[in-house]
């Protein structure tokens, strides 16, 4: 019984051929349940293929766990602030075994709203790991499914460890965010290697649940792809709240024991000796292409690993696409989503917007958040850009000193000519919220002076953007 979730008979009575859709989507995460969707609100008949929960690594171990965690972490921090504003509280103890239960909750409702959502599209759900055959095809276990347009490869990627210094995930002392958003107990320390997004986030998390941390990177410093200011404002912050910080280094070798781990680390000519109870591996993901039957379809990949793809999407193979982490980065769901909705778009036959991958916006959910759209500073630089860098730090701004998070600014970098905004730049609270008014505005290629000139609500955190870009005017008000 191929189709435990729907019958495909029933839900496309016109359908004559069993298992024949007009699109196969290979995966269920953020990528390929948007592009099933919106597939299906063109009137395609669509399946998709999932081996595991539906809403992929995001919804079920990645993006929504984490932000649950996060939260508890940002109530455990406010607590312990609590009586400067008024309301004092004793005996604040923090049990990661409830967040993560808490967590684990928040993501099976979102997973069970993937559900609802396929349901509601009529999308068939196939339960299983499927293979790419040629000729449109797609096995999952002893059943072909045969798509009439296209099959859409959406598998993800999953963490990955780096074995050649020892340090090779063995789920107990060397851990990956899979396990780390499982964990009932946290250890006493805990060593972070990669200081990207993963990194930052758990550092976060475990630091308020009491963990010594200590996060290793490579680059000379953390959050390597983020502008240089709003990385080092992080690393401040981080540092002032006890989190060990060393960038620059090199993990030379790891020795792992049942309950420790040790850490040789060379960072600026110095050598250093980390005895951590477990190490979290935060080095970045790998891609999920092994075992799907791309060579078999004559699907190339690019010497990094990911599926190559052309303008719309289409792999080497026609009528085999490609899109979300499997297309190569921004390893990010948005950037999936929004590549779900091209490819469907597309094969419905539409002449869909192309995805201007430079307004891709970037979002880390550390405490301060940092947020980012565009070029960074030192990119404005290297491509000789002519820019004016305007600033606002959230310690001038009304709001965020009444909630107290007056860590953090806006930068927006114009471009000296034609205002332009080249990128800009959020470490702040809610962040993540507002750089959307940015992404809006490169979108549409709206100038900073048009930024300005929208009225934006007082006392909000979002005034800090209108007089970032003022002060890129060199008329800012409020400093
Ligand atoms: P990443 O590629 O963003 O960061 C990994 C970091 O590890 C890099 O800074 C790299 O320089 C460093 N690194 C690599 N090898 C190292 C070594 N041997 N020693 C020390 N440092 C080393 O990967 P990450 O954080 O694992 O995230 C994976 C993907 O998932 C990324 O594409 C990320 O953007 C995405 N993601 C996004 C989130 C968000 O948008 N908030 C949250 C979590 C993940």
């Amino acid at each position: 019984m191929p189709c435990p979730y729907n019958d495909p008979y029933t839900i496309n009575p016109g359908l004559r051929v069993a298992n024949q859709f007009d699109v196969i989507i290979l995966g269920g995460g953020p990528a390929g349940y948007v592009a099933a969707i919106r597939a299906a609100q063109l009137g395609l008949t669509v399946a998709v293929v999932e081996r595991d929960k539906l809403g992929g690594v995001c919804v079920n171990i990645g993006c929504i766990p984490t932000k649950a965690l996060l939260h508890s972490a940002y109530i455990a921090r406010l607590l312990g602030e609590s009586k400067e504003f008024g309301v004092e509280v004793t005996n604040i103890k923090t049990d990661y075994g409830v967040a993560m239960k808490r967590s684990r909750r928040v993501s099976d409702q979102n997973s069970k709203g993937v559900e609802f959502l396929m349901k509601k599209h009529k999308v068939t759900v196939v339960k299983g790991g499927g293979v790419l055959q040629p000729g449109n095809k797609v096995k999952v276990g002893g059943d072909v499914y045969e798509a009439k347009k296209a099959v859409v490869i959406a598998t993800g990627s999953r963490v990955k460890g780096i074995p050649q210094i020892g340090l090779d995930i063995n789920k107990t002392t060397v851990i990956s965010s899979d396990e780390a958003l499982l964990m009932e107990k946290v250890p006493a320390s805990l060593a972070i290697v990669g200081a990207g997004a993963v990194g930052m986030e758990f550092a976060d998390i475990f630091n308020a649940f009491g963990v010594k941390i200590t996060l290793i990177e490579a680059l000379p410093r953390i959050l390597p792809l983020e502008d240089a200011e709003a990385s080092d404002a992080l690393a401040k912050s981080y540092r002032k709240r006890g989190i060990e910080v060393i960038a620059g280094a090199k993990v030379t070798k790891a020795t792992v024991a049942k309950d420790k781990v040790t850490l040789d680390v060379e960072a600026g000519g110095e050598k250093k000796s980390v005895a951590v109870e477990a190490v979290l591996m935060a080095a970045g993901r790998a891609v999920n292409t092994e075992n799907i039957g791309l060579a078999e379809c004559g699907i190339q990949v690019t010497d990094r690993g990911f599926i190559k793809v052309d303008k719309n999407l289409q792999t080497t193979t026609p009528g085999y696409y490609a899109i979300g982490d499997v297309a190569g980065p921004p390893m990010l769901a948005h950037k999936g989503q929004r590549e779900g909705v091209f490819v469907a778009e597309l094969l419905a036959g539409q002449k869909p917007h192309a995805i201007k991958y430079d307004n891709v916006p970037s979002v880390t959910y550390c405490h301060p958040e940092i947020a980012s759209i565009g070029l960074s500073e030192d990119q404005c630089k290297e491509r000789k850009l002519d820019y004016v860098a305007g600033r606002f730090p959230f310690s001038a701004n009304g709001r965020a000193r009444g909630t107290g998070e007056t860590e953090g600014f806006v930068k927006i970098l114009r471009d000296k000519k034609y205002g332009e905004i080249l990128g800009a730049h959020i470490v702040g609270g809610h962040a993540s919220e507002i750089i959307h008014e940015l992404a809006v505005a490169r979108e549409n290629e709206y100038t900073v002076e048009e930024v300005e000139l929208a009225i934006h609500a007082h006392p909000t955190m979002s005034e800090a953007v209108a007089e970032a870009a003022l002060d890129s005017l060199g008329r800012v008000i409020h400093i």
